[in-house]
């Protein structure tokens, strides 16, 4: 635990061209890729698994590990492909990155696709966000110029050429199978498991599909030794990540800290929730993760004690949410975006989603019975592993999660026959100021 930040990645954002490659090279940037190209591939893979770092796109994954499963020896290219998708309500942490040091992925790519033997790595970005799309444009120009990209990279000889991809705009392309199948050109869609991207990704290819933020922070264990990333951190969880704090709190913001800190230790970084105001719930790691309460605060913020405390570590998106929000006011705002994205390839989420919404919607109004709670669980039953992709597991997360803290105020809904957080509620109900 600690009250101190480890900020790495994010250093330097507060220089006015930490953008660029000069600023880059300025802090030590491209190190880490110089002695990369000095040691076998094999050993590179070695030190990413001895650092222990696990993928920051929500799963946690281990990433050495993850680059071992690539077949050796095959006749067939090998690719990297960044997910740069971003679409998780809540999530805010590799767009900032990217705008702020787009050179730190890129010598990320560069290292990690010489140590998985790849010749062709994509960067998979979201189209909407066309500022990060330019800046990435612009710093891969950069790379490319200076000789960090192209062919006899350095003079070592090695050759990568790096493609940056612009998704039209939907959160399963965050998912890595229907990545690949919008990559290709195809409408996108999950794919069957296995086989695993590693075996069969991109055009049937080996591929590895790895997060924003952890091919950024590749570049740092080169530099700083994998003992350096894992003697920070929890003991299965190691390093450093960005904690995005949201929502009611005075300084919303990115805190670059090591895995394990708590949400109370956040907070008093963040100058807490906003003024006269208490904490009512929130989200360790997006909209996806179930719903913590104040009672949660001292929860390691690790993959194993999220996990054990009936939540997921997720990607760190810390939504915060004060004693004013309806809860079910929140929930059916994340059920319509579930609802709006289903890709609609399997039934449970498809329809599952769409009755949520409805039935939501009339709780929310004051409208619902307490059988319809029943229901909606009794939806969550019929999503949760039975649905193709984890889309819709992780929309039953903020409504059995909800139920399971607030249920008491789902029936004040109906017994008042509308919303207690309402400003026109002619009364303020005791279980929360209105
Ligand atoms: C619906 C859905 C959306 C996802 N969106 C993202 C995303 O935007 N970015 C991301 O890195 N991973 C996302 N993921 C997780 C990816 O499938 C995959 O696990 C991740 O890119 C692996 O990278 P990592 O091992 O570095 O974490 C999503 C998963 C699902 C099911
Ligand atoms: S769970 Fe939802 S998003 Fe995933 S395949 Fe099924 S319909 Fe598509």
């Amino acid at each position: 635990m600690t009250t101190t930040l480890t900020p790495v990645l994010s250093a330097h954002w507060d220089e006015a061209d930490s953008y660029t490659i000069g600023a880059y090279e300025r802090h030590g940037g491209y190190k880490g890729l110089r002695k990369a190209l000095t040691m076998a591939p094999e050993d590179i893979v070695a030190m990413v698994k001895d650092s222990g770092l696990r993928g920051r796109g929500g799963a946690g994954f281990p990433t050495g590990m993850k680059w071992g499963f690539l077949p050796q020896g095959g006749d067939k290219p090998h690719y990297l492909v960044v997910n740069a998708d971003e679409s998780e309500p809540g999530t805010c942490k590799d767009i900032p990155l990217m705008l702020a040091n787009p050179q730190s992925l890129i010598e990320g790519i560069v290292i990690s696709s010489f140590a998985i033997k790849a010749n062709h790595a994509f960067i998979y970005v979201r189209g909407e966000v066309l500022h990060v799309v330019r800046r990435l444009q612009q710093a891969i120009g950069e790379a490319y110029d200076k000789g960090f990209l192209g062919a006899d990279i350095l003079g070592s000889g090695y050759n990568l050429e790096l493609t940056l991809h612009c998704g039209a705009g939907a959160y399963i392309c965050g998912e890595e199978t229907a990545l690949l199948d919008s990559l290709e050109g195809y409408r996108g869609q999950p794919r069957l498991k296995p086989p695993f991207p590693a075996v069969a990704g991109l055009y049937a290819c080996p591929t590895v599909v790895n997060n924003v933020e952890s091919i950024a922070s590749v570049p740092s264990i080169l530099t700083n030794g994998a003992g350096w990333f894992s003697g920070m951190g929890t003991e299965k969880s190691k390093g450093f990540g960005f904690f995005s704090l949201s929502g009611h709190v005075t300084k919303p913001g990115q805190y670059e800290a090591p895995l394990g800190i708590t949400l109370r230790e956040l907070l008093d970084m963040a100058g807490g929730v906003r003024a006269g105001h208490e904490l009512k719930f929130w989200t360790p790691g997006g909209s996806s993760t179930p719903i913590f309460t104040a009672e949660h605060l001292d929860v390691p913020l690790d993959f194993e004690s999220v996990g054990a405390a009936g939540s997921m570590l997720g990607t760190r998106a810390l939504q915060i949410f004060d004693d004013t929000t309806c809860v079910i006011r929140a929930v059916l705002r994340w059920i319509e975006f579930y609802e709006h994205e289903s890709c609609g390839k399997c039934t449970p989420c498809r329809e599952g989603n769409f009755w949520m919404a409805q039935i939501l919607e009339r709780l929310e109004h004051g409208n619902g019975t307490e059988a319809e709670l029943d229901k909606l669980l009794d939806i969550c039953d019929n999503i949760l592993g039975r649905s193709f992709c984890a889309l819709g597991d992780g929309a039953t997360s903020p409504v059995t999660s909800s139920i399971q803290y607030f249920r008491d105020e789902y029936i004040e809904h109906f017994r008042r026959g509308g919303c207690p957080f309402d400003p026109a509620a002619s009364t303020v109900w005791a279980g929360g100021k209105a």
